[in-house]
């Protein structure tokens, strides 16, 4: 309980710190509102969010210990759309983090083998690779140690390290692919080789130049009027304290209920979030913030899914995170600047998949599963 009560003050501390620019909230919109009327004058607003964001890099960033070259990335694309890396062969990375939906599956959370609910809402591929750690509790290091998880997880994929393995021995195509690809390994063919081909794939799904990178880069009309009161009022009221840098999240764990719990519906009592990993009561409730970028493509937003409007969603992070009502109007602002963060989506060329062999292991849809839904 002391704990918990001094969790409670350190994060009430951090929210002061973090409200504090909230005084200059008039100057702020003022100098907004001198961008549309006058034209020029915007430099205090753009230098202030210069100073808090940047720009997302067009090229991927280095892995350590896994060198991009353009074989893996081709490879890891293959195993990305691969449905025979799941027990039924219906089901791939594709299906849950679709690359023509933002990466996403839109649905609150998703379903897995044998039509299965997972308990959380699937985040985005698109720009994890500068993630913290991967997953809402951050229980995977990198893009590398996620990928192994969906593969075997029951209400995922449903496959195991071996079956992937010999999945992806019986198929010439793709032994002759992964010699290419780790060409230091004695033996290339490997569950983990498998993770780092994708985790090379993935950290290309970056998405620059959006309207707000083009503001950030100096281009003035790259956000409309409506779009830079927004972005006022997001730094303003103190949302920055967690959504900022690259992504504008994925850098802290945060209590989902900082200031007000929003309620069971989206926060449910059983997933205690970054606790279930640490153990520590600090920790409880606490979720890996998400990114904020190309966010009007992947609803429904919070971990379990429940808010399929982003106005909504920035009603509920007011109340729950920083103790303030936002009028609709003030909701629509906030909406239109995070509007702004769409990027260019990447372009990806549906891959043709290496063709299976009688020694590739058969689809089993019905594993783990009762006879009533065969
Ligand atoms: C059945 C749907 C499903 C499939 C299939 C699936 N994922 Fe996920 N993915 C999820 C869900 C749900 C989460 C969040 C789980 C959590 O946080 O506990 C997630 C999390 C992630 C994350 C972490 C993102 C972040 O911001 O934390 C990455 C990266 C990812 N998946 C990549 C993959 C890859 C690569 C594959 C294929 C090997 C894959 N996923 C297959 C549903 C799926
Ligand atoms: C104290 C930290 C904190 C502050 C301040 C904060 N957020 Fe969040 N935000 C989070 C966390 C943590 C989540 C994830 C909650 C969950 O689902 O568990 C989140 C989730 C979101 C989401 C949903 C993202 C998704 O992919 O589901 C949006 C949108 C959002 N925040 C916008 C805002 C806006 C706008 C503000 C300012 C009004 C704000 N946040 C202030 C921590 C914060």
């Amino acid at each position: 309980m002391k704990i918990r009560d001094l969790a409670v003050v350190v994060v009430s501390l951090a929210l002061a710190w973090a409200c504090t620019p909230a005084e200059e909230a008039s100057t702020a919109d003022g100098s907004a509102q001198a961008v549309a009327a006058g034209g020029e004058a915007s430099s205090p607003l753009m230098e202030r969010a210069q100073a808090m964001f940047e720009p997302l890099p067009a090229e991927p960033p280095e892995l350590e210990g896994n060198p991009i070259t353009p074989v893996k990335v081709e490879l890891g694309k293959k195993l990305y759309f691969d449905p025979r890396l799941s027990q039924s062969w219906l089901i791939s990375c594709n299906t849950c983090h679709n690359l023509g939906l933002g990466g996403v599956d839109l649905m609150e959370t998703s379903i897995g083998h044998g039509w299965q609910a997972g308990p959380r809402n699937a985040p985005t591929v698109l720009n994890s690779v500068y993630n913290l750690a991967q997953f809402w509790d951050g229980r995977a290091a990198d893009l590398m140690e996620q990928a192994q998880g969906p593969v075997q997880a029951s209400v995922e994929m449903s496959s195991s390290p071996e079956r992937t393995v010999a999945t992806l021995k019986s198929i010439p195509e793709y032994v002759a692919m992964f010699g290419e690809a780790f060409p230091d390994y004695e033996d290339p063919v490997s569950f983990e080789n498998m993770a780092r081909a994708i985790e090379a794939f993935e950290a290309t799904l970056v998405t620059p130049g959006s309207p707000f990178d083009q503001y950030l880069l100096g281009d003035d009309a790259a956000l409309g009027e409506e779009q830079q009161i927004g972005l006022a009022l997001f730094m303003d009221s103190g949302c920055t304290a967690c959504h900022g840098g690259i992504l504008l999240g994925g850098t802290s764990y945060q209590r989902f209920g900082a200031v007000r719990n929003p309620g069971v519906e989206l926060l449910p009592p059983e997933d205690r979030g970054r606790f279930n990993v640490t153990g520590n009561p600090n920790d409880e409730f606490a979720f890996k913030v998400p990114v904020l970028r190309n966010i009007e493509l992947t609803a429904p937003y919070f971990h379990k899914g429940k808010v399929w409007s982003l106005e909504q969603a920035v009603g509920v992070m007011g109340e729950a995170q920083l103790g303030r009502e936002f009028t609709p109007v003030e909701r629509a602002e906030i909406r239109a600047f995070l509007a702004s963060l769409t990027g260019t989506q990447p372009v990806v060329e549906y891959p043709v998949l290496p063709v299976h062999t009688p020694d590739t292991p058969k689809p089993d849809p019905w594993l783990g599963l009762g006879t009533d839904l065969r």
